[in-house]
């Protein structure tokens, strides 16, 4: 798997919002739109801010959410309100409706559909990488990481909280997967995988093209391809 080291968060970030801008611009060349979904965390933000600098063609764009945590809707922990915040105004953003429960989960796997096709393949999913190898919401030890048919599910409570989150046929089936890691704290995880240790949920994504975008602190030893 091809890993990119960043010298900063910041040119990490920059990288990041690049690379879903090329993809953007050439899904909506080749099919007049462009499907975008972004995982929540901490990383992502400053990408995001990056990217809404960027002259886009907006109104071609749709953005998902890869995964949301199940709390109230002004909830610093909710996801949708960094990705709201981080893009423009003006960018259409489908929001996983946790308030809603399973029937939440479906309308959001119907919207994907709608969007995406059946099965969904989104142009450009960006993941990111828990210290525990975790990527989206398939946390270690939880049954969703075995769903091969919903498209959209839900965990048990993880950190204490359940989230919604995609699951592996939808990343696996994405034109393009990128992970943003940033950190010491992730070198393990990150070093799991580019090795593939299967140990890891994160090393279960198995989409033809995949990259790392990853800070020196987290890639530390780690060798860049060219
Ligand atoms: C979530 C995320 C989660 C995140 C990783 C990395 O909602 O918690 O989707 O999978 O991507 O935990 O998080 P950081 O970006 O904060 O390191």
């Amino acid at each position: 798997m091809r890993l990119e080291i960043a010298q900063s968060v910041d040119e990490a970030a920059r990288r990041g919002a690049a690379l879903i801008a090329r993809a953007v611009e050439t899904a909506v060349e080749q099919r007049g739109y462009a499907t975008v979904a972004v995982s929540g965390g901490h990383t992502p933000w400053a990408m995001l801010r990056e990217l809404a600098g960027m002259p886009l063609p907006w109104d071609s764009i749709r953005f998902f959410q890869v995964d949301e945590r199940d709390c109230d809707v002004d909830d610093e922990d909710r996801n949708f309100n960094h990705l709201k915040e981080s893009l423009p105004h003006n960018a259409q953003i489908e929001a996983m409706p946790v308030e809603r429960g399973d029937a939440g989960a479906a309308s959001y796997a119907q919207r994907l559909t709608e969007a995406a096709g059946a099965p969904p393949v989104i142009d450009v999913i960006h993941l990111g990488l828990g210290a525990d190898g975790h990527t989206a919401s398939l946390v270690p030890g939880d049954p969703v990481l075995a769903e091969t048919r919903q498209t959209v599910a839900w965990t048990r409570p993880y950190q204490g909280l359940r989230r919604m989150t995609l699951t592996y046929p939808v990343l696996d089936a994405a034109r393009l997967v990128f992970w943003l890691v940033t950190g010491a704290n992730k070198h393990r995880a990150l070093r799991q995988l580019l090795a593939g240790d299967s140990s890891i949920a994160a090393a279960h994504v198995s989409a033809t093209c995949r990259l790392v975008i990853a800070d020196a602190d987290a890639a530390r030893g780690s060798d860049a391809c060219p």
